[in-house]
This record gives structure tokens, C-alpha cells and sequence, in this order.
């Protein structure tokens, strides 16, 4: 087995396995619902009327599911046997049967797609830090976008001020863990497999020089990141202050290149 396909089948194995409880650990984690909530007050305010939205890494669903109740189409895709499965017991009959469709395939093999268009392609929480080089998805993104569409990336960037403060408490190599060029080891469900870390910049240069960025944002520079849930649950009221402060300041330099996830937004332009 190739190291690339040793990668994809643990990370499907990983998140297959996350799947079944994925929602509920989504619901019951305050900061992951706050950013969410975020990255779609982001993404509405650049999708325009009856855009057709291309999902990456969908997940569960959950945000595709959002869009259609605000009248988009989806088309979902991810590459878990268990996330796929998740999305078709939700949406294959029902309210969301003529508004979301699922296609289970790698972000890295967009053709498959085959020749529909979109007006905005949308990947959130880090699906794309799953793969060494973005320019392996990156690449289909012209063929598929209409003129003036539109991308909005949410990845995870190398500089996580709440990781970086871990230092203090002697724990190095996690602090550090997002610089390793060669990307790092995930554990997920007890499967490992690597995660790569991009800057803005590196998003960009991936996107080429056909797109032009609309908005940089960041979630979580003071917010305490998801995985320290016990800090909210401890101290909601200044988990709430911590959330109001990163809301004022997700968009200012630098904050807006730094915390958990960034949320690059750019338009594709056209050249005639
Ligand atoms: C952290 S989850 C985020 C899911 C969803 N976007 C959300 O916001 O809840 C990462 C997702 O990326 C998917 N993923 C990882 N590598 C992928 C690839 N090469 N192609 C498609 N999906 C991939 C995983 O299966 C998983 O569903």
C-alpha cells in the first residue's frame, strides 16, 4: 500500500468510526457550536441568491443541512463510508430530498463530479488539512466554479495561540505540533494518520492567481480551542466574553491569520 492510500484509508477508517456520534459531540461542545455558527454567518454573507453550493468534507451534513433550510442546493461530498452513511439516512427522503444530493468522493479526485458547475465551494473544520498540498483540490476548482464564484476554505492555520501557550505547561511538542513541515500525527477514534497546517497565504498561493481574496477570519484566537471543553463548561461567562472579544477582532490583522481555524473566502475572476 502506498503511503497516499494508507492515509485515505485510515482517515475514512477514523471518521467512519467518529460518525455515529458525531453530531452529539457537535451539539454538547459550546465552542465547536459558536464557531459554527460563526463560519455560517461568514458564508451567508458571500453566498448570493440560489447559489449552488459544491460541499467538501461534508461531514455529517450538518452545515449542508443549514443551507438548504435557507433555500441553497448541495451537493455533498466526503470520502467516509460512515459520514456518506450518515447524510443518506438524513437526507435521502424527506424535507431535504430535492434540495441536498451526496456523492461519496476525495476531495482529490473532483472529477469524478464530472462536468456540473457551481457557484461556491465550501469546506469546513479542516477537512483539507487532511492532505499535504491543497493544490491536490485546489486544482479542479476552476472547472467547476462559474464565473465569479466563490470559495470559502475553513482550514487550520500554524499559528494557534491556545496550542502555543501550552509551552508554559511543558508540553512541547504539542505547542509546537502545527509546525512540523512534514505535517503531524492525529489521533481519531485510535486511528492516526497525518494533518498538514496552512497559512493564509499558502491557501491562496494553492488557489492560484485566478481568485482574488474577499476576507480573511479567524475562529478561536481567545476563545479556548474545542478540545479544551472543560474551560466553557467551568467558565461560561467568560467563555461568552472570550467569544464576543473574538467576534471584534476575527477580521483585524493580524488576528485574522491566526487561532483554530481560519476562514479564507476569495472569488474566482475570469479573465476574458
Ligand atoms: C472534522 S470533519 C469536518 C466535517 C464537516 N465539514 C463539519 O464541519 O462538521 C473532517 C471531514 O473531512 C473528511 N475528509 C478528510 N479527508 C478527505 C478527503 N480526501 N476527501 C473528502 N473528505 C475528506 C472526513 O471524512 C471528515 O468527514
Amino acid at each position: 500500500m502506498t503511503s497516499d492510500s494508507l492515509q485515505i484509508n485510515n482517515v475514512n477508517k477514523a471518521f467512519t468510526r467518529q460518525s455515529k456520534y458525531y453530531d452529539d459531540y457537535d451539539k454538547q461542545n459550546s465552542t465547536l457550536t459558536w464557531m459554527r455558527q460563526q463560519v455560517r454567518k461568514h458564508v451567508l454573507k458571500y453566498l448570493r441568491p440560489n447559489d449552488k453550493i459544491l460541499e467538501l468534507n461534508s461531514g455529517t451534513g450538518l452545515d449542508a443541512e443549514f443551507f438548504a433550510q435557507k433555500g441553497f442546493l448541495v451537493h455533498c461530498t466526503d470520502l467516509s463510508d460512515g459520514m456518506v452513511e450518515q447524510m443518506k439516512e438524513k437526507f435521502t427522503s424527506g424535507n431535504f430530498s430535492d434540495k441536498i444530493t451526496i456523492q461519496q468522493c476525495s476531495f482529490t479526485e473532483l472529477d469524478k463530479i464530472g462536468n456540473r458547475k457551481y457557484d461556491f465551494i465550501f469546506s469546513n473544520f479542516g477537512g483539507l488539512n487532511c492532505i499535504p498540498d491543497l493544490r491536490e483540490s485546489t486544482k479542479y476548482f476552476p472547472s467547476l466554479l462559474n464565473k465569479t464564484g466563490r470559495v470559502s476554505l475553513v482550514i487550520l492555520p500554524p499559528v494557534c495561540p491556545w496550542e502555543l501557550i501550552q509551552l508554559f505547561r511543558g508540553k512541547i511538542k504539542f505547542a509546537f505540533r502545527r509546525f512540523n513541515k512534514g505535517g503531524t500525527m492525529a489521533n481519531v477514534e485510535g486511528v492516526k494518520f497525518k494533518t498538514y497546517y496552512f497559512s493564509a497565504p499558502n491557501v491562496m498561493r494553492s488557489l492560484g492567481n485566478d481568485f482574488k481574496l474577499l476576507k480573511l477570519e479567524s475562529l478561536a484566537v481567545f476563545t479556548p480551542i474545542p478540545q479544551m471543553e472543560k474551560i466553557p463548561k467551568k467558565f461560561p461567562s467568560l467563555a461568552k466574553v472570550l467569544n464576543k472579544i473574538d467576534e471584534r477582532i476575527s477580521g483585524v490583522f493580524p488576528f485574522n491569520r491566526i487561532g483554530d481555524h481560519i476562514i479564507v473566502t476569495a472569488e474566482y475572476i475570469v479573465k476574458d
